[in-house]
């Protein structure tokens, strides 16, 4: 819901944090987040009824370049609203291509496992698409799963949660195994803003000098996992198409298949079991 730009001026002018830097849009959701029914107030009310601590310290926070999402606990993913905070990756738009590609799969009562979970946003989303699918979901960290594991009982969602290093807990195996590990290599990580480096765990991000570690791990057992039939998804990062395919193809695969983002770049791999 909108704000109107009458409320925003005025706050702009109420308080000195506020530079001419500072995003109009940021300041709509922090103001929405800090007060509720916001949109409904007349300004002097807004003054008078509600303590203005809640939004300055919001807006400090925001100065300091933590991600908007953190802030107010809330990032969208799908068709839904996740709650997310520093223990878990924030879920980005460009992982939405793995829902996609799950929800053209035939077939209704799929087993699907969800590898490194994180907020859960992808199993979650899929969980709620798909009703009748059998849904696990697993990460090495703790935090991550608490945080999975409200997202899903808020979203009334069946999963079944494992904490587990890739394939070190899993005992069963798939139809359907998806999985947006990390890829960033340690050089890489080194230039990324300091917005992500200070406020998103760098578990959920670094994988490893040349950043292909975790898909080296997933690629090598992936298909004692999979049932007949069954086909592993991944996210990769915009540069790793050609390391993905030779990695796929040492390990004896010869149909690798990938899915373009909006701008053209290969960003979904798909491989199935009997590729081989
Ligand atoms: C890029 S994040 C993806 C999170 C979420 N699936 C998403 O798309 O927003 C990678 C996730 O893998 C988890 N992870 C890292 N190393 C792992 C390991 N060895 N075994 C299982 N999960 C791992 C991290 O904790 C993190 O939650």
């Amino acid at each position: 819901m909108m704000i109107s730009y009458k409320i925003i001026d005025y706050l702009k002018g109420k308080i000195k944090l506020l530079d001419n830097a500072f995003d109009p849009k940021d300041l709509e959701i922090l103001a929405r987040h800090s007060f509720d029914n916001i949109q409904w107030m007349d300004i002097e009310d807004i003054w008078d009824l509600y303590d203005i601590s809640v939004l300055k310290y919001a807006i400090r926070r925001r100065i300091q370049k933590e991600p908007i999402s953190q802030i107010i606990g809330l990032k969208k993913f799908w068709n839904s609203n996740f709650y997310i905070n520093e223990t878990v990756l924030d879920p980005r738009p460009e992982t939405e291509l793995i829902v996609e590609k799950v929800l053209e799969l035939p077939g209704t009562n799929l087993s699907l496992i969800d590898l490194g979970t994180g907020s859960g946003c992808l199993a979650i989303s899929i969980a709620l698409e798909r009703p009748n699918f059998n849904i696990f979901a697993s990460d090495i960290s703790s935090d991550a799963l608490k945080i999975a594991e409200i997202n899903s009982k808020h979203h009334k969602t069946h999963i079944t949660f494992i904490k587990s290093d890739w394939f070190s807990k899993i005992n069963k195996s798939f139809d359907v195994i998806i999985s947006n590990p990390p890829y960033i290599s340690e050089s890489e990580y080194s230039r990324l803003p300091i917005a992500i480096r200070r406020f998103e765990p760098k578990i959920a991000l670094t994988a490893g000098f040349k950043g292909l570690d975790c898909f080296k791990k997933i690629i090598t057992e992936f298909h004692n996992y999979l049932k007949p039939n069954g086909i592993i998804l991944m996210e990769i990062g915009y540069s790793h198409k050609r390391k993905i395919e030779e990695l796929f193809i040492s390990s004896g695969y010869k149909s690798i298949k990938f899915f373009n983002d909006l701008s053209g770049k290969a960003r979904v791999v798909c491989v199935k079991k009997d590729a081989i």
